[in-house]
């Protein structure tokens, strides 16, 4: 059993069944009873250094649906870090105060430096470019209820997969189940060689999804360019549109980690196959499974 969740790549096959099926107990008491007190007493600390809407707010909703508590900040401008405390020290301080520690930091390897500090769980809600492996758990779950099945499947993955940390995360998870990766990214972000490396793919820079079982569409991250002229060049790259859509099959889903901009059009919303709030939901029950986990009153 993981102490940890720093990278998607520590997780067997095995680890991600186990979770998965604990999600789906948990999504059984989120449409039953609502919560449950298993965690009783405990302390979830949320921290915060870079923006959030989904992550942080479904970690702490997760604690609450679990009897737990939650403190923690979501601008670190309001810490100690101010005063030019280390993050190594703010986590072996909040280590003191907590339980489990869920982060977010701009810094890629900034959840596995927390882990080398820390007495308590950490679990990595994002760091930098890098990883973001609770998004792939709420991915791989939200198509296990959409399409019934991980495996054999065609995936088009759109936009940002130089600097897209949910794509670098879901890709290591996929491989596992045999996915037939079809990236689609203008040449300036395209998918960096070490996260093809066993992957069955095929590259373009058209958005041409072919026959995919899924289309993950990704935001072109203006906050990762150092040269805004950079973005400049690739923003609005691609848009989903109700004419993209007609070209997929009828048992087939379009998923986007969120926040989106304007990639995807919102006519498409109403489309059953458009199933991203469905998967910002997921992330409740997937973040109960794992923070239960953790704490070793589920298994
Ligand atoms: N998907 C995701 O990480 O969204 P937030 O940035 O809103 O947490």
């Amino acid at each position: 059993m993981f102490k940890h969740v720093i990278s998607i790549k520590d997780f067997s096959h095995k680890d991600i069944d186990l979770v998965l099926g604990q999600a789906d107990k948990m999504l059984k008491i989120l449409n039953t009873k609502g919560s449950s007190d298993m965690l009783h007493g405990k302390v979830l600390a949320s921290l915060f250094f870079e923006p959030s809407t989904r992550t942080r707010l479904s970690f702490e909703a997760a604690m609450h649906r679990l009897g737990g508590s939650v403190i923690g900040f979501s601008d670190p401008k309001g810490t100690s870090l101010k005063k030019k405390e280390t993050t190594a020290d703010t986590i072996r301080t909040v280590a003191a105060y907590s339980d489990i520690i869920a982060m977010r930091h701009p810094m890629d390897g900034a959840a596995k430096l927390a882990s080398d500090v820390s007495t308590v769980p950490i679990i990595n809600g994002g760091d930098g470019s890098h990883q973001h492996p609770t998004q792939t758990l709420l991915d791989l779950f939200t198509i296990k209820k959409e399409l019934g099945t991980l495996n054999d499947l065609k995936i088009a993955i759109v936009g940002d997969l130089r600097y897209g940390r949910t794509v670098h995360s879901l890709v290591g998870a996929l491989k596992q189940y045999k996915a037939d990766f079809r990236f689609i990214a203008p040449e300036l972000l395209k998918m960096p060689e070490e996260y093809k490396k066993g992957l069955k793919y095929d590259e373009f820079t058209e958005l041409d999804v072919g026959d995919a079982d899924v289309v993950y569409m990704t935001r072109i991250q203006a906050e990762r360019f150092s040269d805004a002229t950079d973005y400049e060049k690739v923003r609005g790259s691609y848009v989903i549109t109700p004419k993209t859509l007609s070209t997929m099959k009828k048992k087939s889903i379009v998923m986007h980690p969120l926040p989106r901009v304007d990639e995807i059009s919102w006519e498409c919303d109403a489309d059953p196959r458009c199933v991203y709030f469905n998967q910002a939901f997921y992330g409740v029950p997937t973040r109960m499974a794992l923070i239960a986990m953790l704490l070793g009153v589920a298994k």
